[in-house]
């Protein structure tokens, strides 16, 4: 007699999802950031647990999300990193979401900086989570980042999934009115090793994440 399983495809694994724009302090009440707001990542959390994953979602966004899932609130890429690599040797998985911003301030001035007529701030690149994550993955850890560009859109994904050693780039348009950064739809192209491109048309980012989801499932098994 076979015992048909009904567990959930991703009971017992553990899946890190990332999300929002990290927020680089200039002074204690000024920051430069991005106009990601963390749906797409959120999104992706929620259909991961749904799937049964043991989720942590760390998110740089002011969003809420559901109290069944474990959320590490963060606001930098550092911090954001630090949170990641905490977790990284345990997981099964990771989903880079977050529009991690590229530059740092050099130096967080420790007072609120006083207005003059002119202003030029320093900035250094910040790590690159994704990258760091590429090298440092084991047999068996999966990877996804995504690329948001405004325009090349498919070749820079492509050196992207290579550049950062991820298994899957999801690749979306940013800068355009109804899909992307801070709305509720998306229009993605998953692109990944010896797999021709696969765009999902424009629908709600819960659609799309199922879809990234189910991805993550088939190339895990
Ligand atoms: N990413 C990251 N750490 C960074 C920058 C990006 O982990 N410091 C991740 C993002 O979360 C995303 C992927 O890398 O999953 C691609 O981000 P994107 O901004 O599109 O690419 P970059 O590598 O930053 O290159 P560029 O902005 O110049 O296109
Ligand atoms: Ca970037």
């Amino acid at each position: 007699i076979h015992s048909v399983s009904n567990a959930l495809p991703l009971k017992g694994k553990k899946v890190i999802v990332t999300a929002g724009g990290t927020k680089e302090r200039i002074d204690p009440v000024r920051y430069i950031s991005n106009d990601s707001s963390g749906k797409m990542g959120h999104a992706l959390a929620i259909e991961a647990w749904k799937q049964g994953a043991d989720v942590t979602l760390v998110s740089a966004s002011q969003l809420e999300s559901p109290a069944y899932i474990a959320r590490v609130q963060v606001e930098s890429a550092q911090d954001m990193q630090d949170a990641v690599l905490k977790e990284f040797d345990h997981a099964d998985a990771v989903i880079m979401a977050a529009a991690v911003s590229d530059y740092a301030p050099v130096k967080m001035e420790e007072q609120k900086m006083k207005k003059k007529d002119e202003l030029t701030l320093q900035f250094k690149k910040n790590p690159d989570i994704l990258k760091d994550l590429g090298q440092k993955k084991k047999t068996g850890q999966v990877l996804i980042g995504f690329a948001a560009e405004t325009h090349e859109l498919l070749n820079y994904a492509e050196e992207k999934l290579t550049a950062k050693n991820a298994d899957l780039i999801v690749a979306n348009q940013v800068g355009v009115k109804d899909r992307g950064f801070n709305v509720d739809q998306n229009e993605v192209t998953l692109l990944s090793k010896n797999n021709p491109p696969r765009t999902i048309s424009l629908r709600n980012k819960s659609d799309i994440s199922a879809e990234i989801i189910e991805w993550l499932i088939n190339f895990m098994n």
